[in-house]
């Protein structure tokens, strides 16, 4: 289906937008690229500068300064400079727990958590340049150990609560983290995720690790944890201890770091087996988040703004707490599960709190659908004026439904292209400016240069598909992977020269909007979540029943793509249900149920090329049930093997 409907922002929404027209955000674009020095002065005056910034960029491929001659603590952009304003009172973060407990944080009280923690961390030994991991489910806590880690330089490393002590333990140690934060368990679908049983197991493998701090969620009459004697110590009781006066002092007037001092890891898939640590940096991010946050959404006073995404993965990271933070917003904040107790709790937690920005994945507004529009019918969704959709491309029909039932026909829809790389949203519509094409990401973010390119790096005609790639470096991109700046060059910046290879395919149409077709790596997205196909394939193959696996995915009308994986088994084990289950177990213990296979297929052999590499394009075609192969076998080792695999088909 070609999909060229345009939909409009009304005169209304526009007369009050930051942007108001087309043509004013061409000409800020333009400005950005052709003189980034004057756009970049005018638009970093919010942020809190101890020493302003010298020199916009120094670029030597692959290594990027921002900023340069600033020095900053990113906290008092996100907190301190509010408490001298009316945001002051003003809630920062207004949660609801799973259970229906509701928590509003004001600008005061988060930076007075910040600071106490803060100074908490510091008498336990942490200084700038240490890493933190942080280990928790979606409470203001989770925040607060951010922003303490920001306020005293260390560099923060989110593991998501979904991931097992496994992926737990092997984040800790690519990082050398010296404390974990946790808590003892979060809400879920009404069951507790015991959180603080998984970072035990971690940390008995994870030697970095000193103390491991764990706050009270679940309170008293749920999993009893275990405390361990000098290591563990209760956030509460942390916080209540009196701080040296050194380190109060320290959390209360932060030291200012370099532009390009670290400010946090964060793990994420690619298409070779180990977890790419990708780190960002302090001024160059917040400047990325800040002016998105402050475009994209448009924020203003009286907003409440609703990410639903978990701070473990980038879109919290940026649009939860460091974004919004930086622009004095609300944020509402919900701890659980969209489906429970019912398919009615989003729509129920906005009437409930007022919500007026809503910025969710399409994966969740695919479910929304599929449960029945008597579900969002039962509360009134008149606060809502703008939504969002990040993390997948969007189908039409998904746009269509959540443009007409969510947003009543009214909210202009912004589809935002980024990655975790990216730190910062890099495709979008601006909601006042432009009009919206349903599964259309929109137009470049300002100070980034995108395109799509062929092989050769020539660029795509209108509407011819290619390869999406960066053409000069924006301030909130990576700066390396953790140690392990070979491969950051490797991965990024060498597959076409001089450019960055987002991994993602695109077609640009004629009137300059990007349609982002989704990964032509070995990387998966599976209901909004990046899952590496070679990471699947070692954590099988360390199963002892296994001796090779291939993971590949399929279409799937919910999760945008199924993950299945064919298996061959090594000599005397037995292809069965059992084993299915006992593979996915292992999957659950290596990485999380989250990376859970919708199909296991056991097979004799895998489709391998004569050089022996597994042909990973035809097991896409047959797990989508092709009945013919459609592209080349010339190089397949044994035609044989296709013919079997099709026979076998579930
Ligand atoms: O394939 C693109 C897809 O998600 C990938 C990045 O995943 P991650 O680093 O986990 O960050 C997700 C949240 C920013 C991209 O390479 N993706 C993200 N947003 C969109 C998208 N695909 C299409 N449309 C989007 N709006």
């Amino acid at each position: 289906m070609k999909e060229d409907r345009r939909f409009t922002p009304s005169a209304e929404f526009s007369k009050r937008a930051r942007v108001r027209s087309h043509a004013e955000y061409r000409t800020m674009h333009q400005l950005s690229l052709d003189e980034p020095e004057t756009f970049w002065r005018e638009h970093t005056t919010d942020l809190v500068f101890r020493t302003p910034w010298k020199t916009f960029l120094e670029w030597s491929l692959p290594k990027a300064r921002f900023f340069g001659g600033a020095t900053l603590n990113l906290t008092e952009t996100c907190l301190d400079r509010h408490l001298a304003t009316e945001a002051r009172t003003r809630a920062a973060i207004v949660f609801e727990g799973e259970p229906g407990d509701v928590r509003t944080l004001t600008y005061f009280e988060l930076h007075r958590e910040v600071v106490r923690l803060t100074a908490a961390l510091a008498d336990l030994g942490v200084v700038a340049g240490d890493r933190v991991a942080i280990y928790m489910g979606m409470v203001p806590e989770a925040a607060v150990a951010m922003l303490a880690c920001a306020r005293l330089g260390a560099t923060h490393s989110v593991v998501f609560g979904g991931f097992s002590s496994d992926a737990l333990r092997d984040r800790i140690n690519d990082s050398g983290a010296k404390v974990l934060l946790t808590q003892d368990g979060a809400w879920r679908r009404g069951n507790v995720v015991p959180l603080k049983k998984m970072a035990d197991d971690a940390v008995a493998q994870a030697p970095s690790i000193e103390k491991v701090v764990v706050l009270r969620r679940l309170g008293a009459g749920h999993t009893p944890v275990q405390m361990k004697e000098g290591k563990d110590i209760w956030w509460d009781d942390l916080l209540s201890r009196t701080a040296s006066e050194a380190s109060a002092k320290l959390a209360r007037t932060p030291p200012a770091f370099d532009a390009e001092h670290p400010l946090f890891i964060l793990y994420t898939s690619g298409s070779t087996g180990k977890p790419k640590g990708v780190l960002h940096t302090t001024a160059g991010y917040l400047a990325g988040v800040h002016i998105t946050s402050k475009f994209v959404f448009d924020l203003r006073e009286g907003d409440l703004y609703w990410c639903t995404a978990d701070v473990g993965w980038v879109t919290g990271h940026s649009y939860l707490v460091y974004g919004p933070l930086s622009c004095g917003a609300t944020v509402m904040m919900y701890e659980g599960a969209p489906n429970f107790p019912d398919w009615g709790r989003f729509w129920n937690i906005i009437e409930k709190h007022g919500v007026t920005i809503l910025y969710t994945a399409p994966t969740a507004i695919r479910a929304f659908i599929r449960a029945g529009d008597d579900w969002p019918a039962k509360s009134d969704l008149s606060s809502l004026r703008l939504l969002g959709s990040v993390g997948e491309p969007i189908n039409p029909e998904a746009w269509t439904w959540y443009h007409r039932v969510i947003g009543g026909g009214r909210c202009p829809i912004v589809d935002t292209w980024w990655q975790t790389e990216t730190g910062a949203i890099m495709l979008t519509t601006l909601p006042g400016a432009c009009y919206s094409k349903p599964g259309a990401t929109g137009l470049p973010s300002f100070g980034v240069d995108i395109a799509v390119v062929k092989d050769d790096g020539s660029e795509c005609s209108a509407n011819e598909g290619g390869k999406l790639v960066v053409k000069r470096p924006w301030p909130s991109m990576a700066r390396t992977l953790y140690k392990d700046d070979a491969r950051y060059a490797e991965s990024y910046w060498s597959q076409l020269p001089g450019v960055y290879f987002t991994g993602d395919g695109a077609r640009r149409d004629e009137d300059g909007y990007f349609w982002v077709t989704g990964r032509i790596d070995d990387v998966l997205n599976v209901a909004g979540h990046r899952i590496g196909t070679a990471e699947i394939e070692s954590a099988l193959v360390s199963h002892p029943a296994v001796a090779e696996a291939a993971a590949v995915g399929k279409p799937d009308d919910l999760k945008g793509q199924a993950l299945v994986v064919f298996v061959t088994l090594k000599a005397g084990q037995t292809a069965d249900k059992l084993l299915k289950e006992k593979l996915t177990e292992h999957i659950d213990r290596e990485i999380g149920k989250f990376a859970r296979p919708d199909s296991i297929r056991f097979t004799d052999a895998l489709p391998k090329t004569r050089s022996g590499k597994i042909m990973r394009r035809l097991l896409k075609e047959i797990a989508s049930g092709a009945a013919e192969t459609k592209g080349d076998t010339s190089t397949l080792e044994d035609l044989g093997v296709l013919a079997k695999l099709r026979a076998d088909e579930e």
